[in-house]
């Protein structure tokens, strides 16, 4: 497996399990499957609310022998309502607690939002609190502390725009590691790409096969499906591949890291194997003809009416 690289010597396998939508009762046995089948990274987030379950996995896989701890890349995300610094190591006390370790490889600030701390996820503008009360650089002042104390190996940010980056690098002590954001043929982020290159940022691609699991209040009727796209089948069909894993090696070849969710063995073993497949110069041609810049992951759930927060000035586009 390929893998992206740190100043430190730490190695983040490319290809990762992604665990957004994967529902309690079913995570626990996709990620003890998964370690069987060879992944070695596994991406998880509080809000996700099955941490726990996947903790089970990794103690158990871990106990059991089947894996190392430092073999494992793990990575969780802050969520929103924990952006006060002094809230920060709480919130990732809690998630190494759920998911039965003692550091994590990867901390992430899940959005750029910021909501007070009793809302889980805003119902109005007055469960939000505005970027500039509560600003990224106090909430990464707390990040900072967690590889200070060495519960995070490595710290970074998720739905972040390059010009929320940039300002982020000039006040950083502790430069941000990885940007994890929506990154599929649809949505092909080139800008960010080279931005991130320059500047020594990895990417890691969330949704990568299009997340058609989403809830069907994040679901617009007349959306285009990524995995039965007439294109990436066309290319699957001539390596006798799936369109699955035409889209991961994609992800791949790109230079990022991708995570997609399964929780079906067989889909994940296919996932796995994306990373031996190798396309051709007219794939990625044709594959770059598709942009469309669809996000199906849009941030609208922050625009909330008087909450300071568009979805123009979330992406700042
Ligand atoms: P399942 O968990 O039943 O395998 P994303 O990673 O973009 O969020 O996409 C996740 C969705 O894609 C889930 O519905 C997942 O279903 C499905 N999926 C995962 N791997 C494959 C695959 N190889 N072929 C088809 N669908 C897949």
């Amino acid at each position: 497996m390929r893998t992206l690289d740190f100043a430190n010597g730490d190695t983040l396998p490319m290809l990762g399990l992604g665990t957004w939508k994967s529902k309690p009762g079913e995570v626990y046995e996709a990620v003890k499957a998964a370690i069987s089948l060879g992944y070695r990274h596994i991406d998880c987030a509080h809000i996700y609310g099955n941490e726990a379950e996947v903790g089970q996995a990794l103690e158990e896989a871990i106990s059991g022998g089947a894996v190392r701890r430092e073999q494992l890349w793990i990575t969780s995300k802050l969520w929103n309502n924990a952006h006060a610094p002094e809230d920060v190591q709480p919130a990732l006390r809690e998630t190494l607690a759920n998911l039965r370790l003692d550091y994590l490889d990867l901390y992430l600030m899940h959005w750029p939002v910021a909501q007070k701390k009793d809302a889980v996820f805003p119902k109005s503008g007055a469960d939000l609190i505005a970027l500039e009360q509560l600003p990224v650089a106090d909430t990464w002042g707390g990040m900072e502390q967690l590889v200070d104390a060495g519960l995070a190996r490595h710290i970074g940010v998720s739905n972040f725009s390059v010009a929320k980056l940039r300002r982020l690098i000039d006040s950083a002590r502790i430069k941000p590691a990885m940007n994890q954001i929506e990154l599929h043929p649809y949505l092909q982020q080139n800008a960010m790409l080279e931005f991130c290159q320059q500047v020594g940022i990895h990417v890691t691609a969330y949704s990568p096969l299009g997340s058609s699991d989403r809830p069907a209040g994040m679901k617009a009727d007349d959306e285009p499906v990524l995995l039965e796209d007439a294109t990436v089948q066309r290319i699957a069909d001539a390596h006798q591949a799936s369109p699955a894993q035409v889209l991961l090696a994609w992800a791949l070849q790109r230079g990022t890291a991708a995570i997609p969710k399964s929780v079906n063995p067989e889909r994940m073993k296919q996932n796995l194997a994306a990373a031996d497949l190798a396309l051709n110069d007219n794939d990625i041609a044709a594959l770059a003809d598709l942009e469309r810049h669809r996000r199906y992951v849009d941030g609208a759930t922050w625009a909330l009416p008087d909450s300071g927060y568009t979805v123009a000035n979330l992406w700042d586009e």
